[in-house]
């Protein structure tokens, strides 16, 4: 393990956010030119249906922000807009990142996740290390590659069990885990054998704004303000630990400031919930909005509430995940203890504020329900059934 981090970026440095397009991706961007509106923020993202320009709309007219379309695996386009850009710092989010969808189709999280990581590597070396104006194998650079990883690579925990730590041996279960876990060997490994300045977080479940509504939590909303079944996977019963996404952007803004070349920080919410619970919350916090603002109820005619029903009413067990892991508990006590990291928004009103988003922003969502990604979900659940 590397010492001290001295401070290495430089005071205002160019960032190259890929699949800043995507949930957390999006998220991260509004929050960096919040937050240090002096950088200059150039997002790469391949829009494939899970990106969406307008997550970024908010962000065109800022003139520190630059958006370019095209794939991380596109190694002369990375090398063009890094050498253009004088990109000092990658931020890399890009990647397939539906545990369903890898199940149904790995091939595009072996290109993504694995091959594309390593072309950014590969070049991040290239222009970073391989330059003869900087020192080979010196991680004294002020570069930053951070990459973004999950706590999925840890495998699957026990109701018992301690939660996961930075040590935690890897043991992937899905192929997307299995690609994000390939990834972040990747990563390590061009820190100790080229010296690149890397570092990596693995963070639990996020919730918020700009969700991609595949994912639990606001598939549940947008279901129920169609009336469309809630499908509770198996028993209901596992367990993941749900963080409000600033946090994790805040997370990782503190690992690419503060945290030490080649180390690893664990990002988690301190906040698990079984699957039915965070449903049947959801559930009680949309009626309860239903209840006390008439314009949703003309706005939202299928709503279960406007038939009198609890939206609760939706929810239909369905056959397991294949491969589903039981639980995910993340031990954040590095991340507090090396980098000063704390959750500031509690589970109650992040979810709070995560509703009111989906209820405010219907045309958002409704443009991805309509088109092809509902063709995909059809196909996929068409076979739902009572488990
Ligand atoms: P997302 O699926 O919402 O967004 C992924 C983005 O990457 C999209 O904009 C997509 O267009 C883009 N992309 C995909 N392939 C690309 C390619 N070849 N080249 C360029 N862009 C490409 O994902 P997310 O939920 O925002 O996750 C972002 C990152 O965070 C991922 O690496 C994921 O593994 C990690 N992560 C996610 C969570 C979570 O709860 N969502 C938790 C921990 C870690
Ligand atoms: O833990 C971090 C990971 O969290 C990230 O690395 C992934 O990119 C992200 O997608 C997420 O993975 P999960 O598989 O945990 O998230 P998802 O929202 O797909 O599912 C959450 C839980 O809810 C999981 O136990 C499966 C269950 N589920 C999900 C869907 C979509 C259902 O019961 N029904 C559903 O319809």
């Amino acid at each position: 393990m590397t010492t001290a981090n001295p401070s290495l970026l430089t005071p205002h440095p160019s960032l190259l956010i890929t699949g800043g397009a995507g949930f957390i991706g999006a998220n991260f961007v509004y929050y960096w030119l919040k937050n240090h509106p002096q950088d200059r923020v150039v997002v790469l993202d391949a829009l494939t249906y899970a990106g969406n320009l307008a997550s970024l709309h908010g962000a065109q007219a800022n003139e520190q922000f630059r958006f370019v379309h095209g794939s991380i695996t596109d190694q002369d386009l990375v090398e063009e807009v890094m050498q253009t850009e004088k990109i000092d710092t990658i931020v890399h989010f890009a990647a397939e990142s539906h545990v369903d969808r890898s199940i149904h189709g790995p091939d595009p999280f072996i290109d993504t996740n694995i091959v594309g990581t390593h072309t950014l590597l590969k070049v991040a070396k290239k222009l970073w290390l391989d330059s003869p104006l900087t020192p080979h194998a010196s991680h004294l650079t002020h570069q930053r590659f951070h990459h973004v990883s999950t706590d999925e690579v840890y495998g699957s925990l026990e109701p018992g069990d301690p939660a996961f730590t930075e040590t935690t041996p890897y043991a992937p279960s899905s192929p997307y885990s299995a690609s994000k876990a390939a990834s972040d060997h990747l990563v390590q490994a061009y820190h100790h054998t080229y010296g690149l300045n890397t570092t990596i977080t693995n963070c639990s479940n996020n919730y918020g704004p700009y969700q991609f509504p595949e994912k639990l939590i606001p598939l549940v909303i947008t279901n129920i303000l169609e009336s469309k079944d809630l499908p509770i996977y198996g028993d209901g019963l596992n367990v993941r630990d749900w963080l409000y996404v600033d946090d994790h952007c805040r997370g990782i803004d503190l690992a690419i400031h503060e945290g030490t070349p080649g180390e690893v920080y664990n990002i988690g919410g301190n906040n698990e919930w079984t699957n039915i619970d965070i449903v049947k919350l959801v559930c009680s916090l949309v009626d309860e909005n239903f209840a006390s603002d008439s314009g949703l109820q003309q706005r939202f005619p299928n709503a279960p509430f406007i038939r009198g029903e609890k939206s609760e009413s939706l929810i239909t067990y369905v056959k397991d995940r294949p491969g589903h892991d039981r639980r995910y508990a993340i031990d954040a006590t590095k991340t507090r203890n090396e980098l000063g990291y704390v959750p500031q928004e509690t589970f109650e009103t992040g979810i709070r504020k995560t509703i009111k988003w989906y209820l405010d922003n219907e045309e958002w969502w409704r443009q991805i329900m309509d088109g092809s990604y509902q063709d995909w979900l059809d196909t996929q659940y068409g076979d739902a059934c009572e488990a």
